[in-house]
């Protein structure tokens, strides 16, 4: 069952204007879907409404099977917390314990689950992310930033949550780092997991999300494929500072007459381009080269 946001408004204390502003938005099962916009649009106060961190001013949210509102019991909240698992954009946050394995259990055992039994979840979940089983019983905080990253998502899967939300996950990654995690996503996607992730990286954007939502203060300016956002939304992509995929501005610079449509959004599409366009060029009797 999709997500549901309904007229999601929320205002936060002493605020002179609500931080979302009905909202209203389907977000599908069992696929990425991408959450952008600049700073200060709204991106992670949605999040967290859909793991109850926060909870509506008004409108409403059904997600896995609950359904949450201003008046959202306790009980509701933490039984949609176990399925829906948040990974922090700062992950060190999230570390706790003395050793990384302690760590990933924590959540296991919350629950209630035999030491034996959660161990053999941490475990699970920590290879999921290519954690180095030698590095299990190291201090949290002595592990690189990629490595906290991986200890801290392992450390949410262990919970075997149905939903996944990252806020800003290449945040503060070297280009290898990013890789890896690009990989982690397909991974957990391919495992029927439902990801959404906060992103300032178009380039992931486009290569890994089905659907993606643009707000602009506050309120909904797109949801939709990312094709249709990067080749027929231009204006908006400007207006909402969303630099482009790097293989879409690499085309408009080299032949900015290219139709729309045409633009590439990932590299493979930029080959064939490349080709199609060299191709051309001879067809034309270029004599150059
Ligand atoms: N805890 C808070 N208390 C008051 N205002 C907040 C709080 N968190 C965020 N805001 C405000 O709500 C708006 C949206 O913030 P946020 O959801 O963090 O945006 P984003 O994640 O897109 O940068 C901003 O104007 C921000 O200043
Ligand atoms: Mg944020």
């Amino acid at each position: 069952m999709a997500i549901e946001i309904k007229n999601l408004t929320h205002w936060y204390l002493d605020q002179p204007t609500a931080a979302l502003q009905s909202i209203s938005l389907t977000i599908p099962d069992h696929e990425i879907t991408a959450i952008v916009g600049k700073t200060g649009s709204g991106k992670s106060t949605l999040i967290k409404h859909l793991n109850g961190l926060l909870q509506p001013t008004t409108g409403e949210i059904e997600i896995v099977g609950q359904r949450l509102t201003q008046r959202s019991s306790a009980r509701d909240l933490q039984r949609v917390r176990q399925q829906v698992g948040m990974v922090f954009q700062n992950p060190a946050q999230q570390l706790f314990a003395k050793t990384v394995l302690d760590d990933v259990m924590a959540g296991p055992v919350a629950l209630g689950m035999e030491r034996d039994q959660a161990q053999q979840r941490a475990q699970t979940a920590l290879q999921l992310v290519h954690f180095p089983v030698r590095l299990q019983s190291q201090d949290p905080v002595l592990l690189s930033g990629g490595q906290q990253r991986r200890a801290a998502i392992a450390g949410v899967l262990a919970l075997e949550p149905q939903v996944v939300i990252f806020d800003e996950p290449t945040a503060g990654l070297d280009a290898q780092g990013q890789r890896e995690l690009l990989h982690l996503l397909r991974d957990l996607q391919s495992t029927g997991r439902t990801i959404i992730m906060v992103t300032h990286e178009m380039d992931l954007v486009a290569q890994l999300a089905s659907h993606v939502v643009v707000l602009a203060n506050g309120q909904l300016a797109f949801a939709g494929a990312p094709r249709t956002l990067f080749q027929s939304e231009p204006e908006l992509v400007q207006s909402t500072n969303l630099v482009p995929p790097e293989s879409l501005q690499v085309v408009q610079t080299l032949a900015p007459t290219t139709p729309r449509s045409e633009l590439p959004l990932i590299e493979t599409e930029l080959q064939r381009w490349l080709l199609r366009y060299l191709g051309r060029d001879d067809d034309h009797g270029s004599t150059s080269g």
